[in-house]
């Protein structure tokens, strides 16, 4: 009897140490609400209320190879995260991809109040029927619209298309504060990225506010008193390199040139932009860098570099990731040591 008290107990003590999540732990295996790591890889996060909806790639492994799976994860605080199921499975959203080897990367979703509608964005790639050299080639360059009107999905999709007509390959979003929303996207016929703004249902990419012509993926925007900050990776497939920063009074430019955001050597601490994650708070704003640490041989694995960076008059600075913690209503976060 005292045995299986203890027993209970200790499973007890487990299950909470699992279930709460005091600290984001960068570069661990997070674990959401039911234990399991969490898969949303090259993700995107809104804030609907008191709630955080984070999207991503699900990379769990076992999942039907028919499809590709995108996950919906909701936080009150950011460092507890409950998987709500997957909020989209896709078959192959294009009869031109020539074979099962087509990608979705990069989920974002957008929410467009006037149409109480939920948009995801989400980077479809993969070999063209009958012009494709190699059977896996990013030839597509395309994009895929999906729309729901539940946060949590279930997301339909409605259309596959080239950005303003052009190649786009890795995606990212941002939402300015008064509301507009905005489609990065990677060009590598012009060596660029492109800032687009969607239309007001949020449906089209409508209109080119910035080209910033140099190679960068992995592209992310953050406003932060009264400057644009725009990071971007190089074109190094899924190993990590040194990230660059540039800044601009207005969206559209001019940007300043880009610079290093990390010590060089780090290679971005072995992560790659994705996006931030502004927390304006009663007190303080904190700006968190999202970084994935990609792990190709097992992407399921892949690790999250999330840290609030050291931002202000121009600089953007990714301190050394460590485990911290953040308070989301005073905005304060701080070290744990
Ligand atoms: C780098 C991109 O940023 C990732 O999203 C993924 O597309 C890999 N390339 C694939 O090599």
């Amino acid at each position: 009897m005292k045995t299986l008290l203890l027993t209970l107990c200790f499973c007890a003590i487990s299950f909470y140490t699992i279930a709460q999540q005091n600290s984001i732990r960068p570069g661990e295996v997070w674990p959401d609400a039911d234990g399991n790591h969490i898969q949303a890889h090259g993700g995107g996060i809104i804030k609907l209320g008191n709630l955080y909806y984070w999207y991503g790639e699900e990379r769990r492994p076992g999942l039907d190879t028919n499809f590709r799976y995108v996950s919906c994860y909701s936080s009150k605080d950011l460092m507890n995260w409950k998987f709500n199921g997957d909020a989209m499975v896709l078959s192959k959203p294009d009869s031109t991809l020539a074979n099962n080897r087509w990608v979705l990367e990069r989920p974002k979703v957008f929410y467009n109040a006037k149409t109480k509608q939920y948009v995801m964005y989400m980077h479809i790639d993969g070999a063209i029927k009958g012009v494709s050299k190699s059977p896996s080639a990013y030839d597509f360059a395309g994009v895929g619209v999906a729309v729901s009107d539940k946060a949590t999905g279930p997301f339909k999709l409605v259309k596959t298309f080239r950005p303003l007509g052009k190649e786009s390959r890795d995606i990212g979003q941002f939402i300015d504060d008064d509301g507009s929303a905005y489609l990065i996207f990677e060009c590598r016929p012009v060596k660029g990225f492109y800032i687009a703004q969607l239309s007001d249902d949020f449906l089209s990419v409508e209109k080119e506010v910035a080209f910033i012509n140099l190679p960068l993926e992995g592209g992310a925007v953050v406003h932060y008193k009264g400057l644009y900050y725009a990071v971007g990776s190089k074109l190094t497939g899924w190993s990590p390199n040194p990230n660059k920063v540039a800044t601009a009074t207005s969206l559209a430019g001019p940007w300043t040139e880009f610079v290093n955001m990390a010590p060089p050597e780090t290679n971005t601490y072995n992560s790659q932009s994705t996006m931030f994650i502004k927390v304006v708070g009663s007190k303080d704003t904190t700006v968190i860098y999202m970084g994935d640490r990609w792990k190709p041989s097992a992407l399921h694995d892949s690790r999250y570099i999330w840290m609030p960076v050291e931002i202000g008059a121009g600089k953007l600075w990714l301190p050394e990731p460590k485990p911290w913690s953040i308070n989301v209503k005073t905005g304060k976060w701080k070290k744990i040591e």
